[in-house]
């Protein structure tokens, strides 16, 4: 463990304490009950790395508003550019006018992607919105209607993403789903229990059966990959599969959607994670950390594809609002300035040297994996049969919480814990956090 000076958690009642419970039982009656709650607190204000809930309860944040807030919580300048905003413009629709910080936006994300060319991009409010323009922009453009998803993806909520969403308890009751979406085997290594490259060949093998077997090439519109798999427990994809992707996009004429709703905006220790692979996709969608937490999503492509959708077929009364516009402005400018990309790596490495001594111990810690500081933990019930234990995840995580720190799950199996700390935490703030799960990684896990 290591030693931390100053202590920033204060716990100063039960937890959920008394204002908690109130307000969570208020929720209970009067909030449809299939918003999942992944915490029994009820939160009254934040800054940096650091929550407070409404019993006055201080909590280190390892979850950031699930990847939403690598500037952190409340920070100033995000903070000072909405209050300006908000005193000038909230909002006109960028369906009826224009105003420059809808416009700044587009040109900044337009020279941010790793996408050679000229770009365009439209904004929307989600990254679920963002992911179902990027397919009906890649449909418009190709004239065609097959759209290849992933095993164990996730991109979003709505009717349309869902469909492509791979998890059933994200989907269940909703269908009949969107036609046209075929699912391929995902690169998952551990799962497999192959290595990187054996892995690739593996559902490399699958991807060309489908094409025979499944769907016709000449057909598919659209491939749509998480680079860094968030929900599915932060699986990055291997360069070469990504390479391969490419290769078919170019050879069936197919859009190359990268959806780094999660994996975007320093995260990884570059700006998107699928520069780390040399891949250019040809649509990049982002929201999460763009905007620190002001609703917003992104879609930005090459400008003759994003050129493709009909005048009035996309866009909506909200998407772009300049509030959010505005905050994403300004977490450009963060993130050059305090060099979060860099704190990023540091922050990946620094967790990965207390993991591999975790790893080393404790037997039921079979995966540590991810890019930069988005990392996850895999338990297991042993590393042998590599059999999912998410009961046990679950007693890590409200342990947790009881020792001040707010953490999430993530995993097809639910038996992940995602790391996604605002990229602003300090190193003491860091350690608090990860002596608190090696506290309870310790008490749950250890053989
Ligand atoms: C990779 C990915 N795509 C899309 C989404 C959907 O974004 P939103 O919740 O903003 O609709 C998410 C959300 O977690 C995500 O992780």
């Amino acid at each position: 463990m290591v030693e931390v000076m100053q202590r920033h958690i204060n716990l100063v009642t039960e937890v959920p304490g008394p204002r908690s419970r109130a307000i969570v039982a208020r929720r209970e009656a009067h909030v449809a009950a299939g918003l999942y709650k992944a915490t029994p607190i009820a939160v009254a204000h934040a800054q940096g790395a650091l929550v407070t809930d409404v019993d006055g309860n201080t909590y280190i944040d390892l979850v950031g508003g699930i990847g939403t807030l690598a500037v952190g919580h409340c920070h100033p300048a995000v903070v000072a550019a909405v209050q300006q905003q908000a005193a000038q413009l909230i909002h006109m629709s960028a369906l009826v006018g224009s105003y420059e910080a809808y416009v700044a936006l587009s040109e900044r994300m337009n020279t941010a992607v790793p996408i050679s060319g000229p770009c365009k991009t439209l904004l929307g409010n989600s990254g679920a919105e963002a992911v179902e323009d990027a397919i009906k922009i890649a449909r418009a453009y190709t004239g065609k209607s097959a759209i290849i998803v992933f095993d164990g993806a996730y991109h979003g909520r709505t009717l349309a993403t869902i469909s492509l969403t791979s998890r059933v308890a994200f989907k269940k009751k909703f269908g009949p789903y969107l036609p046209e979406v075929y699912r391929a085997p995902f690169p998952y290594a551990y799962r497999y229990g192959m290595d990187e490259a054996a892995c690739v060949e593996h559902c490399w093998a699958a991807m060309e059966r489908m094409q025979v077997a499944v769907v016709d090439p000449a057909n598919v519109a659209a491939v749509v990959i998480e680079p860094v798999q968030g929900e599915g427990g932060f699986i990055p994809v291997p360069a070469e599969f990504l390479r391969r992707l490419r290769d078919f996009c170019d050879t069936h004429g197919a859009v190359l959607i990268a959806d780094e709703v999660q994996s975007g905006f320093g995260r990884t220790g570059t700006l998107f994670a699928i520069e780390q692979a040399g891949v250019e996709p040809d649509i990049l969608v982002s929201a999460k950390s763009l905007s620190a937490g002001v609703p917003l999503g992104a879609t930005t492509g090459r400008a003759e594809i994003m050129d493709a959708a009909p005048l009035g077929g996309i866009g909506g009364t909200f998407g772009g609002n300049p509030l959010a516009c505005v905050a994403a402005l300004a977490v450009f400018d963060i993130l050059e300035q305090e060099r979060l990309l860099e704190r990023a790596t540091q922050i990946g490495a620094h967790i990965r040297e207390r993991a591999a001594v975790w790893q080393h111990d404790l037997p039921m810690l079979g995966d540590v994996r991810g890019r930069g500081a988005m990392l996850a933990l895999e338990l297991v019930t042993d590393r042998a049969s590599r059999t999912p234990a998410p009961m046990q995840m679950q007693v890590i995580l409200e342990r947790m919480l009881q020792q001040g720190v707010i953490g999430l799950r993530a995993g097809l199996y639910g038996n992940c814990i995602r790391l996604l700390a605002p990229l602003v935490i300090t190193d003491e703030q860091l350690d608090e956090g990860l002596n608190v799960l090696e506290d309870a990684l310790y008490t749950v896990a250890r053989p």
